[in-house]
């Protein structure tokens, strides 16, 4: 019987690993317990899967004091037991998702080839070797991928960008520094799927005559390390990398580099200093990465999402992929759940689906059972909404519209208890600290910020500290040389706007 445990860091984090040494323990010899991604559905964590006729069936949450019990009630045969979930793929949080780059997280184990390739892996590549570099940009191209990263950017005008950029050397490098809070989608696919990434930066190679790739993981992420660096010694053995990758005439050899804790460093200049071995300081652009990136070459920057959406991409192909979303948002977006939420975790899904669908239908609302008041979308610099705008789609240009972001998928729920001043000053805290200090706006713009929020709050000279915050905000939206600057005026601004309360402000003073 095979029983899969997740070893995902968040089932890991709240006991993952003593109910997988139990289970192995007390089952018996013909209990084989496989470690496989977290399917994402968080508050059922640790989740226990076991593979019956049937399919699988899940409990959840399991606790290492439940194996016992659930031992005892059968749950080698999928047994009844207060814990039982029923099939895994029936449970309607799941159901109800469409995924597509996360197709295979949770389901296989994470390091094992056969598994991949009994799941459909390798087919984007095999596809894409089929094909020239130029088709393989302009199947990308067609298929609307924008950058999953949070700027969305599209990605075929990048690769070709590159494609078409003279030089002996280029780069492929992928951004997996996922810095914003409340995200945490990169974490879970590089954990469960990391041979997809691997994959999709081998097809990125291939597209744009790249040779050498590196994946720029954050410090805070030691088992997806871990995970990459087995996955990729794997892939090597199997010929995946290397030099005849696939046994083609293409070479391309892919290590991993471990960031120090720097925010800014998910800004992709300030990660090409920080791969070049110094200080993660933002490079002004033009030049961009894709002309002069890693040690002035040609260099395709992408966030795991992007590359790890590539793959299903070429091997559905790329009518597939654009036939989901609504407008210039197409595809599916890897919708991360938080903050103070019932069912946190991970809602692969079409845009288009609204920020109310997420947040009270999968999310079923806060975990306080008290009314929600505010959700953050898209990282620590993205807007704050009311519930009132819970009828928007996620759709880049149509949060773009209503002055908020999509980013990198990151909904923060937050109850009525909230202080939405406090929340404004947070973010000038946040910008203040993690600075990397080359412009003004910035650098020294947060420090005020935090002083003029204080004095709006204490009532001291309001209407004129007003003014001057929205000056503020304006200088750094505009005069800040990259998004860190740029973008935290959003939440402070959007919590404002729809808080005016938190600030002592009435809506007639205003
Ligand atoms: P950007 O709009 O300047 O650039 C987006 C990408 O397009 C970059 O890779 C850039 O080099 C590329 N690009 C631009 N013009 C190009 C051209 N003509 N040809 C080829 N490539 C071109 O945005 P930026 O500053 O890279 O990212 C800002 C975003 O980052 C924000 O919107 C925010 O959502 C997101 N963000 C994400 C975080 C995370 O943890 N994932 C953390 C903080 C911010
Ligand atoms: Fe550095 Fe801030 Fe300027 Fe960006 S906006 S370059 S983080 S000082």
């Amino acid at each position: 019987v095979t029983v899969h445990v997740p070893r995902d860091a968040a089932a890991r984090s709240v006991g993952a690993d003593q109910v997988a040494e139990r289970i192995a323990d007390a089952g018996g010899p013909g209990v084989r317990v496989v470690r496989n991604g977290s399917r994402g559905m968080l508050w059922l964590e640790p989740l226990v899967e076991v593979t019956t006729p049937a399919g699988r069936v899940a409990y959840g949450p399991v606790t290492p004091d439940d194996v016992a019990g659930l031992l005892a009630a059968g749950l080698l045969d999928g047994g009844e037991h207060p814990l039982r979930l029923g099939p895994t793929d029936e449970i309607p949080w799941l159901r109800e998702q469409t995924r597509v780059t996360f197709t295979r997280v949770g389901v296989i184990d994470p390091v094992s080839p056969a598994d991949y390739l009994a799941h459909g892996g390798l087919a984007g590549l095999r596809r894409a070797l089929s094909l020239t570099p130029e088709q393989v940009v302009a199947e990308v191209t067609d298929s609307g991928l924008r950058g999953r990263g949070g700027a969305g950017f599209p990605a075929g005008i990048k690769w070709k960008t590159v494609l078409g950029a003279e030089s002996d050397l280029k780069f492929v490098c992928c951004n997996a520094d996922e810095g914003d809070s409340g995200t945490f989608a990169d974490r879970m696919l590089m954990e469960g799927d990391p041979f997809t990434l691997i994959e999709g930066m081998a097809i990125a190679a291939w597209a744009v005559g790249a040779s050498e790739g590196y994946i720029y993981v954050r410090s805070e992420y030691p088992d997806a390390v871990a995970t990459l660096r087995e996955a990729i010694d794997v892939a090597y053995a199997q010929g995946w990398l290397g030099k005849r990758v696939l046994d083609h005439d293409f070479s391309f050899d892919l290590f991993v580099r471990v960031g120090g804790g720097a925010y800014i460093c998910g800004e992709e200049t300030s990660m090409l200093e920080s791969l070049e071995g110094k200080r993660g300081t933002v490079r002004a652009k033009p030049p961009i990465p894709a002309l002069e990136g890693l040690f002035g070459m040609p260099t395709v920057v992408n966030n795991v999402l992007t590359l790890g959406s590539v793959p299903m991409i070429l091997a559905d192909g790329a009518a597939a992929f654009a036939e989901l979303g609504v407008g210039r948002s197409r595809g599916t977006q890897v919708f991360q759940l938080g903050g103070n939420i019932a069912r946190g975790g991970v809602v692969e899904t079409a845009f288009g689906v609204t920020l109310g669908e997420l947040v009270e239908g999968y999310g079923g609302g806060t975990r306080s059972g008290r009314p929600v008041r505010a959700v953050q979308v898209g990282g620590p610099l993205g807007a704050y909404l009311p519930t009132s705008r819970f009828d928007l789609p996620m759709d880049y240009e149509a949060f773009a519209a209503a002055d908020a972001m999509v980013g990198h998928g990151g909904v923060v729920v937050f109850d009525d208890t909230v202080d939405m001043a406090g929340q404004a000053r947070f973010a000038m805290e946040f910008c203040a600290a993690e600075s990397c200090g080359k412009c003004t706006p910035c650098r020294i713009g947060a420090v005020r910020g935090v002083e003029v929020i204080d004095r709006i709050v204490a009532g001291e000279n309001r209407g004129a500290n007003l003014k001057l915050l929205n000056d503020l905000c304006h200088l750094m939206t505009e005069g800040s040389l990259c998004a860190m600057g740029g973008l935290t005026p959003m939440p402070v601004q959007s919590a404002l706007a729809h808080f005016p309360g938190d600030f002592g402000v009435t809506e007639e003073r205003r």
